[in-house]
C-alpha cells in the first residue's frame, strides 16, 4: 500500500497527557521506561528481517532526543530542517536530513527507500505535529494517554475522531505512580476519495498493534473450541469450559447482530416481565437466531434458541418474598456508595441457574465496568448477542447513574459451538477485524 506511490503514508507515534502537553524544557514531562519501550518495539520491529522502519522527526525533537540514544538504533531517522544543523550528523548510514515532510515522503517512496523501509512512522514534535497529526497521509495515531496533568510548553492537537476510528486501547498501566493507557487510532478509509474494499484491510498496522484488537479475544475463543473443543456423545457440539476474560469496550464487529433483539432483551430483562409478556419475544428471538443462522448458511437447532427465560424475572423479584428489587440495588449504590464491592446482579436459584447467571459492576474514575459469569453460551450467534446486550445494559445504568460506560469482561463457564456451525466460522475467521463503529 504504502511503497510504490509517489509519496508514502506515515503513521504516528506520541505520549501525551490529558492536555496533549508532549514535552517540557525539551524534554518528556514523565519518565516512564515500559513506555519508552512500547516506543522502541512499534517503531523498530518488522515483519521482514531485511527491512527496517523509518522515523520522522522536527530538528528539536533530534536535540531532545539523549545523545546516547540518537541516531535511533535499528531505524533510518529522518530529521527536518529547514536550515543547516551542526547537531545532525550526514555521514551515517541511518540518519537522512531533509527540508520538509512533504519531501521526506517523497524520498521514501523511491528506491532504495521503497524497498529497504518497511513502514515510516512520525514521531514529533510539537510544531510538525500541528500539520501532519491528522493529515491525510497518516494512516494511523498511536497514542499514549498519560493520565497526569503537569506543566508542558510543547503540546499536540487532539486526535480528529470524525477522521479516525479507535482500533484498540489498552487497559490503564500503573509505572512511577502514573497512570496511562495505548490506543491506536486508523484514519477513516471512506473519506480518502477511491477508497475500495483492499483499502478496508488494516495489515498495514505494527503486528504488536494489529493483533491487540479486542475481536481477537473472541475469535481465538472460537478457534480454540472448534480445534480443540470437547465433543459430546451425538456429535453435534464441540465445547469448552472455563473461557475467561474477554474484554470489550465494543461489540464484536465481524459478524451482523440482531440489534433490535438485543435492545428487546434487554428491555424485557430489565422490566422483570414475567412469562404472558416474555413468551412472544422469546419467539422472536428465537426466529431472530434462525435468521442469523441461515445467514451463516447453517440450520438452527434447538440449543440457538436458548433463552433466559427468568433471568429479568429474578433480576427485579429475587428474595423469597419476590420482593427484593437487584436493578434499583444496584443502581442505588453506584449513586450512592459507589465503591461498594458486592453490586450484583444475580439470577441463580438453587433449583435452576439460567445461563446468564451472575454480573458485578464496579465504578472508578467515573467509569462503569460491567463482569459477567455466564455458565454457559453458544459461540458463534450467543457470545456477541452476549456482548451487545450487556454492554447495552452497562451503558443504560451509566447514563441512569451519571457516570460513563468503561469496559465489559466476559466470562463464560461452557463455550460450545454446532458441529453444523464450524465451516460458516471458520469462514468468519479468514476475515481480519475492522476499527470498531464509532458512538455520538
Ligand atoms: N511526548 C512525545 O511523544 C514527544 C515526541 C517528540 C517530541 N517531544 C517533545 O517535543 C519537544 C520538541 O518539539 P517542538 O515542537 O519544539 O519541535 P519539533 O517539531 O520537534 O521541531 C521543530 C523544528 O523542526 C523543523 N521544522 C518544523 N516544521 C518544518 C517543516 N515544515 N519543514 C521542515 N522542517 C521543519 C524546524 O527546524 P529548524 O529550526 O532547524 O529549521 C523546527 O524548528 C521536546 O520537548 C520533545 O521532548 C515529545
Amino acid at each position: 500500500m504504502e511503497a510504490h506511490n509517489a509519496q508514502r503514508s506515515y503513521q504516528v507515534v506520541i505520549a501525551a497527557t490529558r492536555d496533549m502537553g508532549i514535552g517540557m524544557d525539551m524534554k518528556l514531562p514523565w519518565d516512564l521506561p515500559n513506555e519508552y519501550q512500547f516506543f522502541q518495539h512499534i517503531t523498530t520491529r518488522t515483519c521482514d528481517p531485511r527491512k527496517r522502519n523509518a522515523t520522522i522527526m522536527g530538528r528539536k525533537s533530534w536535540e531532545a532526543t539523549p545523545l546516547e540514544f540518537r541516531p535511533l538504533p535499528g531505524r533510518l531517522n529522518v530529521v527536518l530542517t529547514r536550515s543547516y544543523c551542526h547537531s545532525i550528523p550526514t555521514d551515517v548510514d541511518n540518519v537522512l536530513v531533509c527540508g520538509s515532510m512533504e519531501s521526506a515522503l517523497e524520498l521514501l517512496a523511491k528506491p532504495p527507500y521503497s524497498f529497504s523501509i518497511e513502514k515510516v512512522f512520525f514521531i514529533g514534535g510539537g510544531e510538525l505535529l500541528r500539520h501532519y497529526l491528522n493529515a491525510p497521509s497518516c494512516d494511523a495515531i498511536h497514542l499514549t494517554e498519560v493520565d497526569i496533568s503537569v506543566p508542558c510548553d510543547t503540546f499536540s492537537p487532539r486526535v480528529d475522531t470524525c477522521l479516525c476510528r479507535p482500533w484498540y486501547s489498552s487497559l490503564p498501566v500503573v509505572e512511577n505512580g502514573i497512570r496511562y493507557c495505548f490506543n491506536t487510532y486508523v484514519r477513516r478509509k471512506d473519506l480518502i476519495s477511491g477508497s475500495d474494499v483492499e483499502a478496508e484491510k488494516y495489515s498495514f498496522l505494527p503486528k504488536m498493534v494489529f493483533e491487540r484488537h479486542e475481536e481477537f479475544g473472541y475469535l481465538n475463543l472460537v478457534q480454540q473450541i472448534i480445534s480443540h473443543g470437547d465433543m459430546n456423545d451425538n456429535n453435534t457440539l464441540l465445547s469448552k469450559f472455563g473461557c475467561q476474560r474477554l474484554i470489550f469496550f465494543y461489540p464484536v464487529v465481524l459478524q451482523k447482530v440482531f440489534w433490535v433483539g438485543v435492545v428487546e432483551e434487554i428491555l424485557q430483562l430489565i422490566s422483570g416481565s414475567t412469562y404472558p409478556k416474555v413468551k412472544p419475544k422469546l419467539t422472536l428471538l428465537i426466529e431472530t437466531n434462525i435468521i442469523l443462522c441461515s445467514s451463516f448458511g447453517v440450520k438452527a437447532t434447538e440449543e440457538d434458541g436458548d433463552h433466559p427465560l427468568l433471568t429479568g424475572l429474578y433480576w427485579r423479584h429475587s428474595d423469597a418474598s419476590q420482593e427484593f428489587d437487584q436493578i434499583s440495588d444496584v443502581i442505588n449504590k453506584i449513586k450512592n456508595n459507589p465503591h461498594d464491592r458486592g453490586i450484583t446482579l444475580s439470577a441463580c436459584k438453587l433449583s435452576l441457574s439460567p445461563c446468564q447467571t451472575f454480573a458485578q459492576f464496579y465504578v472508578a474514575n467515573g467509569e462503569l465496568s460491567c463482569q459477567i459469569y455466564q455458565s454457559s453460551t453458544e459461540a458463534s450467534l450467543g457470545i456477541p448477542f452476549s456482548i451487545a446486550a450487556y454492554s447495552l445494559l452497562t451503558c443504560i445504568i451509566a447514563h441512569v447513574c451519571d457516570v460513563v460506560a468503561g469496559d465489559f469482561i466476559h466470562l463464560i463457564g461452557d463455550a460450545h459451538v454446532n458441529t453444523s456451525h464450524t465451516k460458516a466460522i471458520q469462514k468468519q475467521l479468514q476475515i481480519s477485524p475492522k476499527p470498531f463503529p464509532e458512538t455520538n
